[in-house]
């Protein structure tokens, strides 16, 4: 008998999405496995995340055979181990991906998503995302879907795992253009505001300052104090330090309250704004009145570029192992995490919108802007 798995990746990209569909078809697709499992799995990958569902119309489109790259007007294609064979090297999604939500009120298209799952012929969904793409994951799950869910967002933000897909190359990220802006500043005696995206946490501003050895680092967490910083660069300027990097989330928070959304600022399928602009906003504040050269650099979607790390083709190659797991033993509606250094799984929580915060209780000194010397995580 051939089962048939359907695997979607939803939401930004990162890099680790697509060795975590190669491992999920390698494994799916096992000889020796299947052999003991008695029976035999096939893989359809499906395209653009919720979207490619929603749009899929059986009388329409046909489910490409292998080894065909999905046209404008193809939803589902059939996945190979020759195919995704060197799919751990490449970042983003070969898959595509989207923001679409099923859910969006007065859309509704989940329905057409549950009927696209039977008539696809999909005995089990694996769902590659963060808190939305996987929120829609759980509520499909209560619907009677039978899911699972890799975690996967640069964000690192997800409830119920220590760590989720693409955080670490994005902390590479950081700290390779880190390193470029320090020469540069040093050169010209510049301060260098430097600002990551993470949305309404801080894990990865944190780990990207902390490791690039940032002078300050402001999360969305510990609301910061424009005079506070003001008063620091003029001490370590008094101190003859040439050069300054601020590394600061782009929902960093300023004491009155203000998070800074770029101008554009259309929410998408789930509502959210488009954040940014924080790091000019203090590059003005600070140099008007430090009379310092600053200057700001938005990292951007860089953070999302280019291969995965050796750690996330790794986590990703373990995430596909497990998801493969639960699939062989029928334990469906789980979510893979990575917890207190071991992969396993725990039922796709239900409340994914409530984002894990930096824990930064007696570890992150708001009089610093930065992290004390304790193991943050
Ligand atoms: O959730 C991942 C993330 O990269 C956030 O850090 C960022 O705020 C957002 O996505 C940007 O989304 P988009 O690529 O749609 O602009």
């Amino acid at each position: 008998m051939i089962r048939r798995i359907g695997i979607l990746t939803g939401g930004g990209d990162c890099p680790g999405l697509n060795p975590a569909i190669k491992w999920v078809v390698k494994t799916a697709l096992d000889k020796e496995l299947a052999e003991k499992r008695g029976s035999e799995f096939e893989i359809v990958g499906l395209k653009d995340g919720w979207r490619g569902l929603v749009k899929y119309d059986h009388s329409r489109h046909p489910v490409l055979p292998a080894g065909r790259e999905f046209g404008e007007d193809d939803y589902a294609r059939i996945l190979t181990e020759k195919e995704v064979r060197t799919w751990d090297r490449h970042g983003g999604t070969r898959l595509g991906s989207s923001r679409t939500n099923p859910f969006k009120e007065g859309l509704e298209t989940w329905p057409q998503v549950m009927e696209n799952l039977a008539a696809l012929d999909l005995e089990v969904l694996v769902a590659i995302g963060g808190d939305d793409t996987l929120g829609i994951g759980s509520k499909l799950s209560e619907k009677g879907a039978n899911v699972i869910c890799i975690p996967k967002t640069i964000d690192r933000d997800l409830q119920g795992t220590d760590y989720t897909l693409g955080f670490e190359t994005a902390v590479n990220v950081i700290v390779e253009e880190v390193d470029r802006l320090r020469t540069t500043a040093r050169s010209h005696s510049r301060v260098f505001v430097v600002e990551t995206m993470g949305r309404y946490t801080g894990h990865l501003a944190l780990a990207g300052g902390l490791s690039s050895g940032a002078s300050f680092i402001l999360i969305p967490e510990v609301p910061y104090k424009a005079d506070r910083l003001v008063r620091l660069l003029e001490e370590r300027r008094d101190e003859g330090h040439r050069s300054t990097i601020i590394v600061v989330a782009e929902g960093a928070v300023s004491e009155e309250g203000e998070m800074t959304q770029t101008q554009a600022s259309a929410a998408d399928g789930f509502g959210h704004p488009t954040l940014g602009g924080v790091g000019k906003r203090l590059e003005r504040i600070l140099e008007d009145r430090t009379g310092l050269e600053v200057r700001s650099v938005v990292l951007s979607h860089l953070q999302r570029g280019g291969v995965p790390s050796a750690f996330d083709r790794r986590m990703a190659r373990q995430f596909g192992i497990a998801a493969v797991d639960l699939i062989d033993r029928g334990e469906y509606g789980r979510m893979v995490v990575h917890k207190d250094g071991r992969v396993s799984s725990i039922p796709i929580p239900t409340d994914l919108k409530n984002v894990r915060k930096v824990d930064v209780a007696g570890r992150y000194d708001a009089e610093r802007c930065c992290a004390r010397f304790t193991v943050f995580d």
